[in-house]
């Protein structure tokens, strides 16, 4: 068995661990992250694409903007499209500035990797056995392989950043934690095609045939979902299908088709609503999936694991800095509340952009009400504008 110390053991090296091991390291606290896929697994996962401006705020007041602002699309706001029209919400101008930034997760990934490997940061990829010791006391530990040696990692404290499958959630006592889910009837068949942009801004259509959203990740690959049913398998879904229900659902009156190239990527992902409160025990402190997970409408998901670690890496600073325990104290409410309104927000863009088959036509005439209301009411758009951009951290 061999032992080591470190101030932060970090599990999982998704958005939420590494940018708490890059804010920790800014605050002179020492980490390690352990993770148990490869490296280029991690960087390798396609997933969001959106950052609030709060996001890009952080990443670039921390040194890990630079590439992000060379490569990323800023947006002024985004396209609502339904009954064949489509309305345009300035998010610049009505929320003061702030923009709609389009760079996928796999990149700020990449970036966090580089800054933090420069910094002589330790990050393990490839540990498949990670296990929590000793939660409740003041010398919480981690366990592992490697190399075929047993190995003992004791913290001052852990942070879960192990997203929705990982171990430490499932490491609490029964009964420690609170549950509040909802499941929805459908969900997003996302695609990559090889192709300019179809769109200046990204799309977020609504059809009787059901959701679908125009988005983008370079000059010459775009990214595309349409609603589906979570239980289907792509192979169900040849090119030529894929193409004529975009079509369909992204039709306007003056005869809008999307650029079409070669799919090369198509998956299927679930849609959900959760949260597990409080989001800290003992000495363990859980953020970004492994506490709470959204559905994708609204690209909350990154933006909101960003938030948690950064109210916990300034709790951490209070801590070392001063022993001031009152952060820490305050971490779960703290986040929660930010979180919560986040998941209402997902909720609701997710209800509204989405056909369901308990839908009635009352239903129907509703979102359509709603949707109009929200393109022409200038308090209604800025509700909606102030929610997308990212609300204040604090
Ligand atoms: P994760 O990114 O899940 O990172 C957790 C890390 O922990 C992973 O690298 C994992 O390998 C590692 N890990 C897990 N278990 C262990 C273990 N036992 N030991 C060590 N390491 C472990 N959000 C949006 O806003 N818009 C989207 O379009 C969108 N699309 C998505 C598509 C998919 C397929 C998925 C799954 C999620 C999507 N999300 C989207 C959500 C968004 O990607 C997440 O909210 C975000 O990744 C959360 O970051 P995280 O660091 O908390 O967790
Ligand atoms: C993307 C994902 C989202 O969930 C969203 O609301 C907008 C864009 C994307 O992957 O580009």
């Amino acid at each position: 068995m061999t032992s080591e110390r470190v101030a932060v053991g970090i599990v999982g090296a998704g958005p939420a661990g590494l940018l708490l091991s890059h804010l920790l390291h800014l605050a002179g606290i020492d980490s390690i992250v352990l993770e148990n896929r490869t490296r280029e697994d991690v960087e390798g996962t396609i997933r969001a694409g959106v950052l609030e401006q709060g996001t890009v705020d952080l990443l670039t007041e921390t040194g890990v903007g630079e590439r992000l602002h060379r490569e990323a699309f800023f947006h002024r706001g985004v396209y609502l499209r339904f009954a064949g029209t489509t309305r345009h919400i300035d998010m610049q101008e009505l929320t003061g500035g702030k923009r709609v930034t389009v760079y996928a997760q796999h990149e700020v990934i990449k970036d966090l990797i580089a800054v933090r490997l420069a910094a002589g940061g330790d990050i393990r990829f490839g540990i498949p056995d990670v296990a929590l010791e000793g939660i409740d006391s003041q010398r919480p530990a981690l366990r592992f392989s490697g190399g075929g040696v047993a190995r003992r990692i004791e913290c001052d404290f852990i942070a879960g950043c192990d997203g929705s499958h990982g171990v430490c959630r499932h490491s609490l006592p029964r009964g420690t934690l609170q549950r509040f889910d909802r499941v929805y009837p459908f969900g997003w068949f996302g695609v990559s095609v090889e192709a300019p942009p179809s769109s200046d801004e990204l799309i977020y259509a609504t059809h009787e045939r059901g959701f679908a959203l125009v988005s983008t990740r370079s000059p010459t690959l775009q990214r595309m979902y349409l609603q589906c049913d979570p239980n289907d398998d792509v192979a169900n879904w040849p090119d030529d299908r894929i193409w004529s229900e975009f079509r369909a659902r992204l039709e306007t009156h003056d005869g809008w088709a999307p650029i079409e190239g070669p799919i090369t990527q198509k998956l299927i992902v679930g849609m959900r609503s959760l949260v597990h409160e409080p989001m800290r025990h003992g000495r363990l402190f859980l953020a970004g999936d492994a506490a709470h997970i959204v559905p994708p409408t609204g690209a909350k998901g990154l933006n909101l694991a960003v938030a948690d670690v950064r109210l916990l890496a300034r709790a951490l600073d209070a801590f070392y800095r001063s022993k001031d325990e009152s952060r820490l104290a305050r971490y779960s409410d703290d986040c929660l509340r930010r979180i919560w309104k986040g998941q209402r927000f997902s909720w609701w863009l997710t209800t509204l952009l989405h056909r369901s088959e308990s839908d009635t036509p009352f239903d129907r005439r509703r979102q359509l009400a709603e949707l109009d209301y929200i393109t022409s009411s200038r308090a209604a758009m800025t509700s909606f504008a102030e929610n997308y951009v990212g609300l204040p951290f604090e």
